[in-house]
């Protein structure tokens, strides 16, 4: 990736519910990774444009919610979310969402397409930027490299 950045200077990366237990986590849908090793991994990439990041894991749908309304007042420019089974079932998070207007791009590790019909549904797709799903980990680096060098 370029080091020029042109694109999101703060951005958030929140993590949905059971996603603290990747890497041993049904691997052979997840992976092997463990979400420290995919944070550190973004870390380093978004270090490289000193843009700032942030991480926020949370299996509570409340204090999801309220990380997102914080989003609205701490500087925050771009979001880069995997609501997890949130995904299906969170009106509430679409909410909070639509209200902080801030441009997000959903990611999935698993292709929900290709899972059970009830992981087919999401309350985010159609408000996202983007969607990318089943590309395990990489899916987290392609939508920071296009927060940091595509989004204005
Ligand atoms: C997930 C897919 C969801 O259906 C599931 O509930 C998750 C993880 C993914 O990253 O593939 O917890 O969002």
């Amino acid at each position: 990736m370029s080091t020029e950045n042109i694109g999101a200077r703060n951005i958030l990366v929140i993590h949905g519910p059971n996603l603290n237990l990747l890497g041993m986590r049904e691997p052979e849908i997840y992976g092997c990774e463990t979400l420290q090793d995919i944070n550190k991994n973004l870390a380093r990439i978004a270090e490289k444009v000193t843009s700032d990041i942030v991480f926020f894991q949370s299996n509570a749908e409340s204090a999801l919610i309220d990380r997102i309304q914080q989003a609205m007042s701490d500087g925050t420019d771009f979001i880069i979310i995997n609501p997890a089974a949130y995904t299906h079932t969170s009106v509430a998070m679409r909410d909070a969402l639509t209200a902080a207007r801030l441009p997000f791009i959903e990611i999935h590790l698993s292709n929900i397409f290709s899972r059970e019909t009830f992981r087919h549904h999401s309350y985010f797709s159609d408000m996202a930027l983007g969607v990318i799903s089943g590309l395990g980990s990489k899916g987290y680096e392609l939508a920071l490299e296009y927060a940091l060098t595509v989004h204005r």
